[in-house]
């Protein structure tokens, strides 16, 4: 049997939710495929750590059981590929045993092998992949689903894969001033009205924006991208953990006129994708 797993974005709160400020997240219509099938060669210790994190919580040998993985993800983006890998490859061995598994304990699971991974994860990776949908959250809390009842578009565009780990910028920004954290933990809740309410969300996201500059989490070349497409009109923000030194991950982008955004891109030749919060 083929496990999907899909992969997500933040639209909100990234580092912020770390400090107990909520965030939102959006589950992406890219993911992971993960397919397991009894292991005939007996051998093979997956290299990975993260796999290998994943067949210990899930209580399955190596020896037993392998896994075909394949991924639609760019890692290291901030498209939570680490916890949907995680995610996916517990819930194909999971089905595999016939084990029922409820969506509480596999964000259980994601999570120990978050830690792996990240130090002190908040566990808005592993609830976005694990719940999907559009989700807001706040660490140590029952996740809340958010409704619209209308589509709103997003580009998403690659700044380059970022050299700091998640983890040490998460560090980073443990160093830095905390009333920027509260003040994005403010604009998180004013994004959300402007979701529901279909209202002021280009001015919101360039706050939302701006502030993860102050904080520090954006290169040079992503801030001097982000102005550019700034003046043409897009609401723009880092999405994820970001990188100072030169890929910054994934930048947001909302517009009124998102094919102007595309055409920009297209013609500077950055690798970008079409996706939107609030549809099936
Ligand atoms: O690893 P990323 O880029 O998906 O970022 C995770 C979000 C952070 O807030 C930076 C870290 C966390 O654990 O919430």
């Amino acid at each position: 049997m083929q496990i999907f797993v899909p992969g997500k974005i933040l639209v909100s709160g990234e580092h912020s939710v770390v400090y107990g400020e909520p965030a939102i997240a959006v589950g992406l219509g890219m993911g992971i495929r993960v397919e397991a099938r009894s292991n005939a060669s007996k051998s093979s210790n997956p290299g990975n750590e993260l796999i290998r994190k994943a067949f210990e919580v899930a209580k399955v040998s190596f020896d037993e059981v392998q896994v075909s993985i394949e991924s639609q993800l760019p890692e290291g983006l901030g498209m939570g590929s680490s916890a949907a890998v995680a995610a996916a490859v517990i819930k194909a061995l999971y089905a595999f045993k016939g084990n029922d598994l409820s969506q509480e304990k596999l964000f259980n699971l994601v999570m120990e092998c978050e830690r792996v991974a990240h130090g002190n994860p908040s566990g808005v990776d592993p609830a976005a992949v694990v719940y999907g949908g559009l989700i807001w959250f706040v660490k140590g809390r029952p996740i809340e689903f958010l409704k619209l009842n209308h589509q709103v578009d997003l580009l998403l565009i690659d700044t380059g894969k970022p050299k700091e780990s998640t983890k040490e910028m998460v560090e980073y920004v443990g160093t830095r001033e905390k009333k920027t954290i509260k003040n994005l933990g403010l604009i998180t809740f004013k994004i959300r009205r402007a979701l529901e309410q279909r209202s002021g969300l280009v001015d919101l996201i360039n706050e939302s924006g701006k502030l993860l500059e102050e904080l520090g989490i954006a290169s040079e070349k992503t801030i001097a991208l982000s102005q550019e497409l700034r003046i043409l009109g897009a609401g723009v923000k880092v999405s994820g953990a970001g990188g100072r030194k030169d890929g910054s991950g994934i930048l947001l982008v909302v517009s009124p006129d998102l094919d102007t955004i595309a055409r920009f891109a297209d013609k500077n030749k950055l690798t970008f994708w079409r996706t939107n919060i609030g549809s099936n």
